[in-house]
């Protein structure tokens, strides 16, 4: 009976808690996400060295010893409540030196999330254009609704929407990519998510498979007026 169980606490979370970020063998891919929800940065070479430099121009350090940042047997490198600061380009090589795979990652801070709901008339925020050396704009880049939270009865679903900027004739960049520990002063440099309700039929073997769990309630202590809850196994991207 036990391994079964063990089993399933090893599996689960990795399968369920984390997106996993791939990109082409040999290629760069840019890509936004939101600090404080784990991932996996996909790298397919078991004796797969990682390399970080962040966004302030620092050299290249060994990820070897990040207390939240973990090599997975595979290669990929699975980081636990990324923060902002971890901003900046992810490179995987070989044991050769030679490049498999390199992440340019934006964590956008969740702490200054601007969320909205749409069935109550909130607004998202509107483009807008910032002097920074020349005129940028700023907008932000919505990713596909997600999946509607409860089936066969109203619910609602979320979609995230990253912050980018955008110079003249250029390609669009994740903001903080764009900036580069540039100090700016502009509350638009802000992700979204936005909120509305949905009505989806249900699907029975999609609903069979997943997975459910039982975890302790505590009440909320009278002294806390300020608390930080975590879902477990959680994430904002599903
Ligand atoms: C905001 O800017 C983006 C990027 O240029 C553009 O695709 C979008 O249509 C703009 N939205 C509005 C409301 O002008």
């Amino acid at each position: 009976m036990l391994t079964p169980l063990w089993l399933l606490s090893l599996s689960l979370p990795t399968l369920w808690a984390e997106i996993l970020i791939r990109c082409s063998y040999k290629g760069l891919c840019q890509q936004a996400l939101v600090s404080g929800n784990d991932v996996v940065l996909q790298c397919d070479h078991p004796k797969a060295l990682w390399y970080f430099s962040s966004i302030l121009g620092e050299d290249p350090f060994l990820l070897s010893s990040v207390p939240n940042i973990k090599k997975l047997p595979g290669g990929s490198l699975q980081l636990t409540n990324p923060q902002p600061s971890q901003t900046g380009l992810y490179h995987c090589q070989d044991s050769g030196n030679a490049l498999v795979v390199e992440y340019e990652i934006d964590f956008q801070d969740v702490s200054t999330l601007h969320v909205t709901h749409r069935g109550l008339g909130q607004k998202p925020l509107q483009n807008e254009t910032l002097s920074l050396g020349g005129r940028v704009l700023v907008f932000t880049r919505w990713e596909p609704w997600q999946d509607c939270n409860r089936c066969g009865e109203p619910g609602e679903r979320k979609r995230l929407g990253y912050c980018y900027i955008e110079e003249p004739q250029e390609k669009a960049m994740p903001c903080w990519l764009y900036l580069r520990g540039e100090k700016t002063h502009s509350s638009r440099l802000r992700t979204e998510l936005q909120v509305e309700a949905c009505l989806a039929p249900c699907d029975h073997v999609k609903e069979t498979n997943q997975p459910y769990f039982i975890f302790d309630i505590y009440p909320l202590g009278k002294l806390t007026n300020n608390m930080w809850l975590t879902c477990p196994l959680a994430s904002i991207y599903r």
